[in-house]
């Protein structure tokens, strides 16, 4: 296996310091890669140039280091090509999410989107089927979630999918053990527009939730809410202006045009089998409801992680609104159509998000 190494890596590893491996990158005598702002090694060529290379290079390598094993605020920080995919802004990690989370560094996400397995909800799908209960269900996301309040900045939103099930209604019982564990922010509601015709004994269902969860009570999150308004539509803006309480019309009609507030219920057709969207996924999100909520979340350049990518959704959407991100999917086909997915935005220089 042959890691990837960041710099502080490759500057422990040669006992140099950080602006020291980068005037070696820069002098072309460590191959390196772009990524963001980061320079990205082979551990392999590290590793070759403090056998062979490194002449007045600093103290002698020490062995335990070369796995590449950093510590940052804490939290080991550690990734392999051979799990490591880096594409476009981002890289998508095919792991479980449980042996990635523990190595990212604390307090480096602005912002979480994770749409997990929601347990018995998809019957026929193995990994919504994976625990013997509902309260080993409860204790994994509990897991998780504690790891993704480590890594979550303290003014960022953790945003999590979730779904009731035709036998198990665990979603209920994650909610009231996550505010606990959390602070509870909001409940979005996304309606996708037409009912799923699952039920004879109810309304038909219609809607998914978003579980919104903060740090705490006293955080206030970046929450850009100008990001995602409404149009009002022609004939309610010529009405508005018809109303004679307003007197500087030019005012009153550009504030119209801006539109409104999005409320907390996020009208996005779901994706139908005839979608050019739709790609393979038995729970792929809309872009348009994800690219929402990332605009809303974080700023150009902010990174936004996904534990559970799927199809790459998070992925794709923060890719084209310049965010930065990582992905997280068990699932090598998955992860295969995620790459491809964002290979694809990252070849249309005006990739657009309608
Ligand atoms: C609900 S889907 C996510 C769909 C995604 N939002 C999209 O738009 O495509 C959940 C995903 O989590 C993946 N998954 C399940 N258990 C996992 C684990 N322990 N670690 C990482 N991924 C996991 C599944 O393979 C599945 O693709």
């Amino acid at each position: 296996m042959d890691n990837v190494l960041t710099t502080e890596a490759a500057a422990l590893i040669l006992g140099v310091s950080q602006a020291r491996i980068r005037k070696l990158i820069k002098d072309g005598r460590l191959p390196a890669k772009k990524r963001g702002r980061d320079l990205l090694l082979q551990e392999s060529d590290v590793q070759l140039f403090a056998d062979y290379g490194r002449k007045n290079v600093g103290r002698p390598v020490e062995n335990d280091c070369v796995n590449a094993t950093i510590m940052e605020d804490g939290a080991m920080y550690h990734t392999s090509y051979e799990s490591t995919i880096l594409i476009g802004n981002g890289e998508i990690r095919s792991d479980d999410a449980l042996n990635v989370l523990p190595t990212l560094p604390a307090n480096r996400y602005q912002m979480i989107i994770a749409d997990p397995p929601y347990f018995q909800v998809l019957l026929e799908e193995q990994w919504d089927n994976a625990w013997q209960s509902s309260d080993d269900y409860l204790n994994w996301t509990l897991e998780w979630v504690r790891q993704c309040k480590r890594v979550l900045k303290q003014d960022g939103l953790l945003y999590i999918f979730g779904q009731l099930g035709k036998r198990e209604h665990v979603w209920l019982h994650s909610c009231s053990i996550l505010a606990k564990e959390m602070q509870f922010h909001d409940m979005i509601i996304w309606d996708r527009a037409v009912g799923y015709n699952e039920r004879y004994d109810s309304f038909t269902p219609q809607y998914e939730m978003v579980l919104v969860l903060r740090h705490a009570a006293n955080t206030k999150p970046y929450f850009d809410k100008d990001a995602v308004r409404l149009p009002y539509d022609e004939e309610k803006i010529q009405s508005y202006l018809r109303d004679k309480r307003y007197k500087d019309k030019e005012i009153r009609e550009k504030h119209l045009r801006k539109g409104k507030y999005a409320t907390n219920i996020l009208r996005v057709p779901s994706l139908k089998g005839s979608s050019k969207e739709k790609i393979g996924h038995p729970s792929q999100k809309p872009i348009a409801l994800i690219s929402q909520l990332i605009s809303v979340s974080t700023r150009k350049g902010d990174y936004v992680l996904d534990p559970f990518l799927g199809s790459g959704t998070t992925a794709a959407s923060a890719q084209a609104l310049g965010r930065n991100w990582l992905g997280i999917e068990s699932n090598a086909e998955y992860v295969k159509i995620a790459q491809k997915r964002i290979a694809e935005i990252i070849s249309v220089p005006e990739f657009s998000l309608d």
